[in-house]
């Protein structure tokens, strides 16, 4: 991007690039780095901040079933799933904390424009935090101190306050894609009604949708982890009955989260046109809209091609109506145009992965059903196997839906993303330095869970190979 010859003044030999376009280069430098880091470290952070939701509730689960029926599998389920909690929140803490870091120097002007309008939503999901710390502190710390009644309550308080900060930074981002609340004066937002913007249109789709699917993605990958170790051990106790509370929350979330995104779908149709036009690949308005699926968009040419075309679907799907008029990219000026294909590609798999999740919960009730108990064939086994990214896939294609479907715009229709960046113009070391800590911490998150793992007894309540490890060594049953 910087400096096209025909910007530079004439001259012996290369022409040198005008100053402006020099500028004009940087900054869109400084935009694509810029948005590469924070994006990065979203994508990253969700994870872990994903795991931080989850983790705490099949604790509390565990645990409530080991006071419920004295089972010290369920004991020892819940032990580990607290020490896998420990491990998850303190990656999430430094990684949150380098998101907010960067939200105020890579977007200076967003947070500086737009901080008393998004403030309060910020220091609430603070306090769920410090909430969050102080109980997974007494939890960790008081299971031989406090009554067991007082120790399940401090767990669910973690497992609450992980839900609401998930909850409280969701309306920040909701705010950003249809905000209200204000209005905007010479660049500046006016009137403020911190409370109105908080609780803009789409908090009630986007907070259901996206606290359900840090549980389903989470629920997703233990039940792949527990039925990996089932396969190689399929007597051990312990890891039947965390395959089955954790599989129980797989399909509950997977058959629900399609009725949920769904209404997701209808109100981004009513409010966010342009990001439903993107989703969907839909360049013309028109009635007896077509829902597509699959496909790739050749913007140019405003055509998909390669797409599964049901007729008259998109419009069936928004309104009920097969002959409701859906509006198109072209009811959107040019210039204020999503990335189509990324969005379009991205909401794509992001329901591929859903409906693949649904199929294997329907698939696990019914042999559910038909055995009277934990539906452990192999088969079923190594298809929750296969499956366990896919919650994480999908959450991270939705976000990107998110993202993606609202832009150029930082705000919505108030300030443009590239007005927002830094003008800082080296942003490319402190991506790649970033980068590289976020690889760091990956490995060392992957190694102590795996370590957590392989140290976890096959069961402690007479399984076969007693208290035998997952790797093999002796298991610390207490
Ligand atoms: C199966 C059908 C699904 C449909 C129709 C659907 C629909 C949507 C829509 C319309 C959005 C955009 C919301 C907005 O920008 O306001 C969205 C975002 C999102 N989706 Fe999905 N989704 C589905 C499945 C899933 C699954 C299985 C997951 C993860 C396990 C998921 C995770 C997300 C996330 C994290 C976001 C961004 C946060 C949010 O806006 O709520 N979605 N989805």
């Amino acid at each position: 991007m910087v400096g096209g010859e025909r910007a530079g003044r004439p001259a012996r030999g290369r022409a040198r690039p005008a100053a402006g376009a020099l500028r004009e280069g940087s900054r869109m430098d400084s935009l694509l780095y810029a948005r590469a880091q924070m994006g990065m470290s979203l994508a990253f952070h969700m994870i872990f901040a994903a795991a931080g939701v989850a983790l705490p509730l099949i604790m509390v689960v565990a645990d409530a079933l080991w006071q419920r029926t004295g089972d010290r599998d369920y004991l020892e389920f819940s032990k580990r799933m607290a020490k896998g909690t420990a491990i998850l929140f303190a990656v999430g803490a430094v990684s949150g904390t380098v998101l907010s870091f960067e939200l105020g120097l890579l977007w200076p002007s967003f947070m500086g424009t737009f901080g008393e309008v998004i403030g309060l939503p910020f220091s609430l999901e603070g306090f769920a935090f410090f909430t969050e710390a102080i109980f997974l502190g007494i939890y960790l710390y008081g299971r031989d101190k406090l009554p067991p009644r007082l120790h399940l309550l401090s767990g669910a308080l973690v497992a609450l306050s992980g839900a609401m900060s998930a909850f409280f930074v969701i309306l920040v981002n909701a705010c950003m894609n249809d905000p209200v609340g204000f209005t905007m004066v010479d660049g500046r937002p006016a009137d403020i009604d911190p409370i109105a913007a908080m609780f803009s249109p789409p908090w009630k789709h986007q907070t259901l949708h996206g606290i359900l699917s840090c549980y389903q993605a989470t629920a997703f990958v233990m039940t792949g982890i527990h039925a990996l170790v089932l396969l190689r051990h399929p007597g051990s106790t312990l890891f039947r009955k965390a395959f089955a509370v954790t599989l129980v929350l797989a399909g509950v979330t997977a058959l629900a989260q399609p009725f949920v995104g769904h209404y997701a779908a209808q109100e981004v149709g009513a409010r966010q046109p342009a990001k439903l036009a993107a989703m969907e690949a839909h360049f013309e308005t028109s009635a007896r809209a077509p829902l597509l699926v699959g496909g790739l968009p050749d913007v140019e040419r405003g055509e998909v091609d390669h797409a599964i075309e049901i007729p008259a679907g998109l419009s069936v799907l928004l309104h009920g109506d097969p002959d409701a008029v859906v509006p198109g990219l072209d009811s959107v000026p040019r210039d204020a145009w999503p990335p189509v294909t990324a969005t379009h590609l991205a909401f794509q798999v992001m329901v591929a992965a859903g409906s693949a999740m649904a199929l294997l919960a329907v698939v696990g009730a019914v042999l559910a059903w038909r055995r009277r108990g934990i539906p452990d064939q192999r088969a079923f086994l190594w298809a929750a196997v296969l499956a366990s990214p896919l919650g994480i896939v999908a959450m991270e294609a939705g976000w990107f839906v998110t993202e993606l479907g609202r832009q150029p715009w930082i705000v919505r229709g108030a300030m443009r993303t590239r007005d927002a960046v830094t003008p800082f113009p080296h942003l490319a070391a402190p991506f790649w330095m970033f980068t590289a800590l976020y690889i760091f911490l990956g490995v060392v998150v992957v190694y102590l869970l795996v370590r957590q793992l392989r140290a976890a007894p096959l069961g402690v309540t007479g399984a076969p190979g007693g208290a035998r490890a997952v790797g093999g060594g002796a298991a610390d049953a207490s």
